[in-house]
C-alpha cells in the first residue's frame, strides 16, 4: 500500500516509529519533518494532501500535536477527508464511513502502541457505501 505520512516537529518521533512498525506492509513517501527543529504544520499537510490525490488508492497519515492543525489544513483540499484518530474504533469508522483518505494522529495525547492499533484498524477497515457516499457527495462546497 503506498502511504504519504508527512509531520510537524510534534509528530517526527511518532512518525519514525509507524514507519518501523509498518515498514513490511506500507510503501512509505516521507514527506518530512526529520528533525525537532520547530516547523510550521501546514507546509507538510499540504504536500501529503496534494500526493493522495496524485495517486488513486493511496492514503496519507499527518502527525502533530494535537492532530487538528494537520486536518484542518489537509481539509482545504477538494477531495481529501483527512480523520483526526486517536483510537482503533474511531479511525476504522473514519473509513467505513466517511471514507478518510487520510488518517490525523495527535502524536501528544496518543501512545506508540495506541497509535499503531489506530492506524493499523484504518487500513483493515472498508468503506460502506451506500447511505454514507450520498453523505459525504454532500460534503463539497
Ligand atoms: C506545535 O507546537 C503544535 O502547535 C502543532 O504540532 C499542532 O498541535 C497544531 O495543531
Amino acid at each position: 500500500m503506498k502511504v504519504f505520512i508527512g509531520s510537524d516537529h510534534a509528530g517526527v518521533s511518532l512518525k519514525s516509529l509507524l514507519k518501523k512498525h509498518f515498514a513490511t506492509t506500507c510503501d512509505f513517501e516521507d514527506a518530512g519533518t526529520f528533525t525537532e527543529e520547530s516547523v510550521d504544520y501546514p507546509d507538510f499537510a499540504h504536500q501529503v494532501a496534494d500526493s493522495v490525490l496524485k495517486h488513486d488508492g493511496s492514503v496519507g497519515i499527518l502527525i502533530c500535536g494535537t492532530g487538528n492543525g494537520m486536518a484542518i489544513t489537509a481539509n482545504k483540499h477538494s477531495g481529501i477527508r483527512a480523520a483526526l484518530c486517536w483510537s482503533p474504533d474511531i479511525a476504522a469508522l473514519a473509513k467505513q464511513h466517511n471514507n478518510a483518505n487520510i488518517i490525523v494522529l495527535p502524536a501528544r495525547f496518543i501512545t506508540p502502541e495506541t497509535a499503531f492499533e489506530t492506524v493499523e484498524a484504518f487500513f483493515n477497515a472498508e468503506f460502506e457505501g451506500g447511505r454514507h457516499q450520498r453523505r459525504i457527495d454532500k460534503i463539497n462546497i
